[in-house]
């Protein structure tokens, strides 16, 4: 029953009026929901497919507020790992965190290169082939050469 008024929260998408969707109590929100919080007054980033309201940070970063603004409402990844921000930095999320990006909204992981042959590794292989044929070759040939020596 709660599972299944969860799927409804997550799968609904009713537009503007529902922004968030709960499972298990974590709040999910799409990428829509999040740029509307783009303003001074009002400003949520995602980090690492975490959500964040950090409008009462805003004056206290230490790189200042212009910085957050301009990642205002999108995804600050990027930038936020970018500077290298210290341990202190990121248990700081923590306090701010209201919930999750919306599975539908984060960017699909690379695929495992499974079965993938480099160009190097087949050329290498078949060079090594071609030398023990020769090689082989060159045997019969040389054994044939004797036998014929010796018979006439
Ligand atoms: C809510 C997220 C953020 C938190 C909690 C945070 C926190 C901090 C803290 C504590 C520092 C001091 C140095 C350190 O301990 O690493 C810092 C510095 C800095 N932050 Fe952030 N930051 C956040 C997001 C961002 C974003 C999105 C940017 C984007 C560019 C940014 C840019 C900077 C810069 C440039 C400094 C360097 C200041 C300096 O060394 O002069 N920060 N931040």
């Amino acid at each position: 029953m709660v599972e299944e008024a969860n799927n409804k929260l997550l799968n609904a998408d009713d537009g503007p009026a529902c922004e968030q969707s709960a499972v298990d109590g974590v709040k999910y929100y799409t990428l829509e929901d999040i740029r509307l919080h783009n303003m001074s007054t009002d400003t949520w980033l995602i980090i690492n497919d975490k959500v964040y309201d950090i409008t009462s940070f805003l004056e206290e970063h230490p790189g200042g507020e212009e910085v957050l603004l301009e990642q205002a409402g999108s995804d600050a990844t990027e930038s936020f790992e970018d500077v290298g921000h210290s341990t202190d930095a990121r248990e700081m999320l923590e306090q701010y965190y209201v919930g999750e990006l919306h599975l539908d909204d984060r960017k699909k992981e690379k695929p495992k290169e499974a079965n993938v042959t480099h160009p190097g590794e087949s050329s290498a292989w078949s060079s090594w082939l071609i030398s023990a044929v020769a090689a082989a070759a060159v045997g019969v040939a040389y054994r044939y050469f004797i036998f014929e020596h010796k018979s006439s």
